[in-house]
């Protein structure tokens, strides 16, 4: 910090060389003003100092002169703290970092409570995790009430947006009513985790894997058309008046607290003026939205050749059931069916996995292999330890695959995954997305707890995906020892880029759908009396499919699918899967990729990983479009991208789909 003052006389007379502390805690105007006076005092020490001194300066002397001058700036600042409250600011920070370690030590109990029913289901689990989401809801209201007490005006960008996330809330005053949105909220998700299916000889399915392994494999409509009803008529209409309650609350707690409905609290994690996040999704819909109609027009003409044409209309909306997948939002598990061209190589790996005995941890520690190659970091060994890597057969789990950050300080990391691996493609593909998670949570974990999060949530889910997308190359594959042959024709091309697009393209108006639902159940838009209608006309703009059997408003259709009984928000999802392309495509050229964007594998690229890196380590503590920067350049959520990736696809589509009536209303 000291430096020497020395004039080296007239020819010299620069006063650099000399370090003014300046305490970084300041606020920024509060900097502003003391480098202004710095330079007051620069003038007047360079005048006393040298001018004075007639050009032969003595180095002590400047010394002490530099020292006088040093009191005297200390002096200023000190004054200027008392003067412009900053005590205040000082005292913010010092309760922000309790703040942030009472918060950390609260997740740490919070997480371990969910874990231990989320890996067993039991009454006694669940009562933890009321009591501690209730301790966690009262800690938060007082911390809340503390926090407004500060004048944040004065203070630095990153102090107010410490205070802007604590003061950002929507939890119920009321005991009783905190209680009751706790336990409704464990009460859907257990419903939909515990639920199953009897079949008239008395063997019950679950839906994972039993259900969905039916609808992915089978190809009897009749069947399809059980395993699809079943499900929903087993969780739906036992969660349906549950919904409307918990939805009641939930508006309850974010009117209380100043804001329309709790819509506007969800979509609050893009730090976006509402109904911005809305304009900038829609109109990402719109530039993806004619390659995903020649994707549908293609796979309804394959399906109605599969199941004829009085099951399945080239015209219209496509029956649900039919896509492989109990939601239709990705349809990559019927390749088969639509395959462009059967006589290439086969590019899934699934029977290949089972052939070389892989196991869950085999293909997790798969995985963990490509993240190491670009210098992420391995798990640690508890990850190892303390994971569920498949489904224990002597109690209920949530089979959800999910990724958990435990809150601890590095050096003791705990992080785990939670998931029934199946060994096949999509699960390999499931683990990378889970793992994806954890490297984020690994890289930003020396932050404040506070902004231990992603830059906004579609960024969390866009990591493993990004990862997944060089994975999944057939060229990689084959480098992994998965595929043996590839193919090096269009025609090949087309197979690769088509179960892509099944699983990519697929899923966008889906991604979109589930939220604008959900946002206009919270606004009221849609009310209880029309949840399911509500639902499926958006399933029906949207995705253009439609329900296989009539449904009416005693159905909870939407309860069927995980994210609504557990209220995960949606629309992150639909904002990764346009954003990892474009983290792709900014990572191929950072690893100096040369050629079509759907080729590129950036397995060990260090340099593709530093960039990856350098924007995780941010975690929360800067709004999106600034990660966005530092990864892509760019600061907009832009589909050119993924556009790009499918380009000679959809050039392919369209010429299939020539004598179509493409579209479905
Ligand atoms: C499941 O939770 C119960 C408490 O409800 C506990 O007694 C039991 O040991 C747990 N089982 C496992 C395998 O953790
Ligand atoms: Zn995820």
């Amino acid at each position: 910090m000291w430096k020497f003052w020395l004039c080296f006389g007239a020819v010299f007379l620069s006063c650099s060389g000399y370090t003014w502390p300046l305490p970084d805690q300041l606020s920024a105007a509060q900097q502003r003003e003391l480098k202004e006076l710095q330079q007051d005092v620069e003038t007047e020490i360079e005048e006393l100092c040298c001018q004075n001194e007639l050009k032969r300066c003595c180095v002590e002397k400047k010394k002490s002169l530099a020292q006088r001058n040093m009191e005297e700036w200390e002096g200023l600042i000190d004054s200027l703290k008392e003067l412009k409250s900053t005590p205040d600011e000082e005292e913010a920070i010092k309760w922000l970092e309790e703040y942030n370690e009472e918060l950390r030590q609260r997740n740490v109990r919070n997480a371990e409570a969910n874990w231990a029913q989320a890996t067993n289901i039991t009454d006694e689990n669940a009562a933890k995790v009321v009591e501690v989401t209730l301790e966690v809801t009262k800690w938060s209201l007082k911390k809340m009430e503390e926090a407004k007490k500060f004048d944040t005006s004065g203070f630095s960008d990153d102090v107010k947006r410490q205070f802007k996330m604590i003061t950002t809330s929507g939890s119920l005053s009321d005991e009783d009513k905190q209680r009751q949105l706790a336990e409704i909220g464990t009460e859907l998700e257990k419903i939909y985790s515990t639920g199953t299916v009897c079949q008239a000889d008395g063997t019950c399915l679950k839906l994972d894997p039993d259900l969905e392994g039916i609808i992915a494999k089978s190809r009897d409509y009749d069947r399809l058309t059980w395993a699809w009803l079943s499900w929903r008529d087993a969780v739906g209409p036992p969660m349906k008046d549950k919904y409307a309650q918990w939805v009641a609350l939930l508006n309850e707690g974010a009117q209380e607290n100043g804001f329309a409905d709790k819509g506007v609290l969800w979509r609050g994690a893009y730090e976006m003026p509402d109904g911005k996040l809305e304009e900038m999704v829609d109109a990402v819909w719109e530039q993806v939205k004619p390659l995903y109609t020649q994707l549908h027009a293609y796979v309804r003409r394959k399906l109605s050749e599969k199941y004829g044409a009085d099951k399945v209309s080239t015209t219209g909306h496509i029956p649900a059931h039919l896509f492989g997948n109990m939601w239709a939002q990705q349809w990559n598990n019927i390749y088969d069916i639509v395959v462009p061209f059967p006589d290439q190589p086969e590019i899934d790996v699934s029977d290949t996995m089972v052939e070389q005995g892989y196991d869950a941890l085999r293909m997790f520690k798969t995985a963990e292999e490509f993240f190491k190659s670009i210098g992420l970091r391995p798990m640690p060994q508890t990850f190892w330890d303390k994971s569920m890597l498949t489904r224990p057969d002597d109690r209920e789990v949530v089979c959800h695959g999910s990724a958990w950050d435990f809150y601890h300080l590095p050096g003791d990391t705990d992080v785990r995954i939670k998931m029934c691996t199946k060994v096949n493609q999509e699960d390999l593909y499931v683990i990378h997305h889970e793992m994806g998670h954890i490297e984020y949570f690994l890289t930003y974990e020396d932050q404040k707890t506070l902004y231990r999060g992603g830059a906004n949530p579609g960024f969390h889910e866009a990591v493993g995906d990004t990862i997944a997308l060089s994975v999944n190359t057939p060229g990689h594959l084959k480098k992994i020892g998965l595929l043996q042959n590839v193919g090096h024709n269009q025609d090949f091309e087309i197979n690769e880029l088509l179960k892509m697009a099944l699983a990519k393209v697929a899923f966008l108006p889906f991604g979109l759908m589930i939220d604008k639902w959900r946002w206009r159940v919270f606004s009221g838009d849609i009310t209880p009396d029309n949840y399911n209608t509500g639902w499926w006309n958006l399933r029906m703009k949207y995705q253009g499919i439609k329900p296989p059997v009539e449904r009416t408003n005693k159905d909870f259709d939407p309860g069927a699918k995980y994210h609504i009984p557990s209220g995960t928000p949606y629309i992150r999802y639909f904002f990764s899967f346009i954003a990892q392309f474009q983290f792709h495509q900014a990572l191929c050229k950072e690893a100096g990729h040369d050629g079509p964007l759907h080729k590129c594998d950036i397995y060990e690229s260090k340099a593709a990983g530093t960039k990856l890196k350098n924007m995780l380590s941010m975690g929360e503590s800067r709004p999106w479009p600034e990660a966005m920067k530092a990864i892509t350049g760019q600061e907009k959520l832009d589909p050119s991208a993924i556009l790009k990736y499918f380009e000679p696809l959809e050039k392919w589509l369209r010429e299939q789909n020539k004598d179509e009536k493409l579209g479905w209303d």
